[in-house]
Order: C-alpha cells, then structure tokens, then sequence
C-alpha cells in the first residue's frame, strides 16, 4: 500500500524501528520522571513541601541573610590546583547565611544547623560555589539513606520520641549513621554565626597545571571562638537572634573565616560523604574570606542564585560522591520552583512585597 510517495509495505521496518525508540524514550523519560517504578528523584525529597509553602523562597534553609565580601588567596593551593581563584589575591564574594529550618519564618533556636553558601567569581569569570554546614559529614553513604533516616527518627505520635526499632531497622541498613546520630544528639548549638565553622562535607579533586589530581574536603574556620547556647540561652533566645548578632558584629567590624583544605592520602575514600578522614591528614589553608556587610535576601543578589555545590572553576573536579550528584538536583528542581513563583509575580514577602490584603 502507498500514501503518497511512502510505500508502506517496504517502509513498515524501518516506522517499526523508529517506533521502537520512541517508545524507549518515552519510558526512558518517564523513568526519570520518576513516574514508573519506586526510584527515589528530586520530587521525592520535596514532596512534604505544604502546598502553601509560602511563594518565591528556598524549599529548605528558607530563613537567611546575604552578605558580600572578599575572599584573599593565601596562594598555599596554587601549588595543587591552577583554578584562578588560588592565585588572584582578591576574589569577590557574594554569600548566604541561613539556619536548617526549611521554613523561612521559623525561628533562630529552631534548629542546630547553621550555615553559610558561597560564590567566588574569579577575574576570568569562573565561579566557585558552595553550600556548607556545620556539621563535618553527612549521616549516611547515600541520599536515600537520609530520607530513610529523616522517616526512622521521626517522632512517633503516640511517644513524641523516635521509635527505637525503626531507628534499629534503619541502623541495619545504614550502620555509618550511628556515629552521626550520637555526635547529633550532644552536638552544641552555636550561638552565633561567626563561630561557626562551615564544612563543604564533599571531596573534590584539585588539578594542577600537569593534570596532577589531589583528592581534598574543606571548610571554612572561624577566627572569632565558637560560643554555644546553654539549654535556657537557647529556650529564651529571640526569634532573630543570630541574624541579629551577625548584623551586629558586622556593623563593628568584618568576619573572617579560613578556608582550611584537608589532603586525602592514597586509600582514603573520596566517594563516601559519612566517612570523615583521619584528623591527621595535612592541612593547608588556601585564603581568608572576609565578611563584610549582610543584607535582606529580597533585594535578589543572594536570593536569585542556586548556590550549586557542583559548579566549580577549572583547576577542580568532582568526585563521584552520589550525594553530591543528588544535591545538584534537588537544588535545581528548588531553585526552578522559587524563581517561577517570582517570575510569574506570585512572590509577596519574599521578594520584599506586601502580600494584596
Ligand atoms: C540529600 C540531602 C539534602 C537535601 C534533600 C537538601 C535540600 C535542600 C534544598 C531543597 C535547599 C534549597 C535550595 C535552593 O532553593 O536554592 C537546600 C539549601 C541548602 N542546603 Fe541542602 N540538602 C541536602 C544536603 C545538604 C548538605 C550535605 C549540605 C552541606 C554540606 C547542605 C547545605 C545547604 C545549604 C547551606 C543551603 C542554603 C543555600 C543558600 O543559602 O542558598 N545541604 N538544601
């Protein structure tokens, strides 16, 4: 039979085939969609999102501040690395502190993790960025691992404490969280941004000129001391009380932090984000960030970036950490959904607007 010039007798194999790979594509989407299957995705870590999450702010670390700042290369990782960023003496930086409540109205003493995210924009243009916590590595090998840990601790209704089998079960399948669980449980909570030491939690590679590569975490260490709230310090503490002492301190004088890279040795695992490294691993310190002045995150400089911990300069590579990966996309699928809302104009506080009465 034939339409037009198609003679479909000797055209069906070749309709068949092509058919065929649609068809794969289809699935191939779908899959990755996560719309077949129980496969874990980006949706499945922000499906507790509350529908009335409010519009434009981050699904996580809602509540934060901006600041700007300078970055001063000390030129101790030029000799690893030929990123530009190890060599220039000066790197602009624009930054975010926020605490780990996913709400951007909750209040300072609502969570121990504090944090801080980074962009160094080098005078080649490459970027750096970063997301970091206080907390030295992550709870488990994998992100699955957190959620299954995040479900395990999760208090029981009828005890208001975690259910100690669920937390054995998980323990089963994820023994590395058990260090993770018993530091979290006597971890002090910083009482201030500016003792707070920031830790990027994943390797990464920094590649010299020759192709040279050395496997390294780092974190960012405060030169002011790390002070903690006692139990009633924190159950009195203001609503704002850590964004108000940065705010403050700043008004006084700059913040500093080093940026400390700890050397993988042969053997150390570089793909495993719940195994710290031996402590007495070589250091170096690759320069000194200054903090110099916050501002609210409306205005757009801080809050219209995706602080992607996989966006980093030549002269650097990623591991094959499978969080890390995961990050990546949970941090696009947020930032994709906050900057729609502001596009679209549903953004009220967020963008520094009144919400219509
Ligand atoms: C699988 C585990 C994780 C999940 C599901 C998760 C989820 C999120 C989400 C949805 C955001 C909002 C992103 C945006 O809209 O720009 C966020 C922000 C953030 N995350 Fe994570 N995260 C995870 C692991 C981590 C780890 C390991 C660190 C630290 C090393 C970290 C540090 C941060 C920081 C600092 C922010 C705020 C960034 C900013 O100020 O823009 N997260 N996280």
């Amino acid at each position: 039979m034939k339409i037009g010039e198609i003679d479909l007798k000797r055209s069906w194999p070749a309709l068949a085939g092509i058919g065929a790979i649609v068809a794969v594509l289809a699935t191939a989407f779908a899959w990755a969609a996560g719309l077949l299957g129980q496969r874990v995705t980006n949706t499945t870590f922000l499906e507790d999102i509350p529908h009335d999450f409010p519009a434009g702010y981050r699904r996580a670390h809602g509540k934060g501040v901006c600041y700007e700042g300078v970055f001063r290369a000390s030129g101790a990782a030029a000799k690893y690395s030929d990123a530009r960023v190890f060599a220039q003496p000066e790197t602009r930086a624009i930054g975010r502190f926020s605490i780990g409540n996913m709400s951007p109205y909750a209040a300072d003493n609502s969570t121990s993790t504090v944090s801080m995210a980074m962009m160094l924009t080098a005078d080649n243009g490459q970027q750096w960025r970063m997301k970091m916590n206080n907390e030295p590595y992550f709870a488990t090998r994998d992100a699955p691992g957190f959620l299954a840990m995040v479900k395990a601790t999760a208090p029981d209704p009828a005890t208001g404490e975690p259910d100690p089998q669920h937390v054995e079960a998980f323990l089963k399948d994820y023994p590395e969280a058990r260090k993770y669980l018993a530091a979290d449980a006597v971890k002090p909570w910083a009482s201030s941004f500016a003792g707070a030491t920031f830790h990027a939690i994943h390797a990464y590679f920094l590649v010299a000129q020759d192709g040279q590569r050395q496997a390294m975490r780092w974190s960012l260490r405060p030169h002011a001391a790390f002070a903690a709230w006692s139990a009633e310090e924190r159950a009195s503490a203001s609503h704002d009380a850590l964004f108000k002492d940065v705010a403050q301190r700043l008004a006084k004088a700059p913040l500093h932090w080093d940026m400390v890279m700890q050397l993988a040795a042969p053997g150390d695992p570089v793909d495993d984000p719940s195994q710290p490294w031996p402590e007495t691993r070589p250091q170096l310190v690759a320069g000194t960030l200054e903090v110099q002045r916050v501002f609210d995150q409306t205005d757009g400089v801080c809050r219209d970036i995706n602080f992607d911990p996989t966006l980093i300069p030549a002269g650097m590579a990623l591991s094959n950490d499978p969080v890390l990966a995961t990050r990546a996309g949970i941090y696009a699928h947020s930032y994709n959904a906050r900057l729609h809302e502001i596009g679209y104009g549903k953004a009220t506080d967020a963008v520094g607007k009144k919400a219509a009465p």
